[in-house]
């Protein structure tokens, strides 16, 4: 059975003293983190103050970006040992803003800086998606075939049994057009579907596939009905405790 995850990605948002105040609010939901994993990727220099914040409690904490080298002459980078040594266990790996908008990062990138953090002790959420262009041509599955044969067909068996997947439409992202369950659910499954053909049916069973795209309070439901979503990744309707408290609550296991 694999065990759903809420995770929040807060982007660039939020001061360490803002961290602190979400926290304080979210930790007072009742029934907020025990039926599924709850994970906070905040802005690096959040981090310290997010994991002071949830000391005790089972929420996790992740970076939203790292570096694939160990320790070198990389202004401005963070690698996966300084992530971990920083308190976070989780870390974001090619999401959107980083392949396409803004960093241009490669799907050989995203393979380096999923086996650094493997190697880290950090458990990767590889991001995966389509663009508004490629959905409309049709050509979603050809983009996820080939993500996922250049970002992660090349990890071992044993690195691929620690990464998440999220499947992330860019065309969802911040735009408040969420992929319908029906659109995601299928996705899901040629994921699913290219982790068997590598990595074997038991591996594909047991690999956790996240959404992303817009989600929150008013459509989660849907989503998690579905039994190939084993969560989501959720951008704005996570800064806001309330609302993200809300998505934690609905991201039950099915019955
Ligand atoms: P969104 O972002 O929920 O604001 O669409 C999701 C993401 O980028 O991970």
């Amino acid at each position: 059975m694999r065990r759903r995850i809420a995770a929040a990605n807060w982007k660039m948002y939020k001061t360490p003293q803002e961290t602190v105040r979400f926290f304080d609010k979210f930790k007072q939901f009742p029934d907020a983190t025990d039926h599924c994993e709850v994970v906070i990727f905040p802005a690096a220099l959040d981090i310290p103050a997010a994991v002071q914040s949830t000391l005790e409690t089972p929420i996790q904490i992740g970076g939203q970006n790292i570096f694939w080298a160990q320790e070198g002459a990389y202004t401005g980078e963070i690698s996966a040992d300084m992530m971990r040594a920083a308190g976070a266990t989780w870390v974001l790996v090619g999401h959107s803003e980083r392949r396409h908008q803004v960093c241009h990062e490669t799907d050989a990138e995203v393979l380096k800086k999923a086996q650094a953090a493997i190697a880290a002790g950090l458990t990767p959420v590889i991001c995966v998606g389509e663009r508004y262009e490629e959905h409309k041509a049709g050509k979603a599955h050809d983009v996820l075939i080939r993500q996922f044969a250049g970002g992660i067909a090349g990890l071992t068996e044993e690195q691929f049994a620690k990464i998440v997947i999220a499947y992330e439409p860019v065309w969802a992202i911040g735009t408040g057009q969420t992929a319908t369950p029906q659109i995601a659910s299928e996705a899901h499954k040629l994921i699913r579907g290219e982790a068997a053909k590598r990595f074997g049916e038991e591996a594909a069973e047991n690999v956790r596939i996240l959404y992303g795209g817009s989600v929150k309070p008013e459509n989660i439901e849907g989503l998690m009905r579905e039994p190939q979503i084993d969560g989501t990744l959720v951008g704005g309707a996570s800064l806001d405790p309330d609302s993200f408290a809300k998505i934690v609550q609905a991201s039950r296991p099915l019955s």
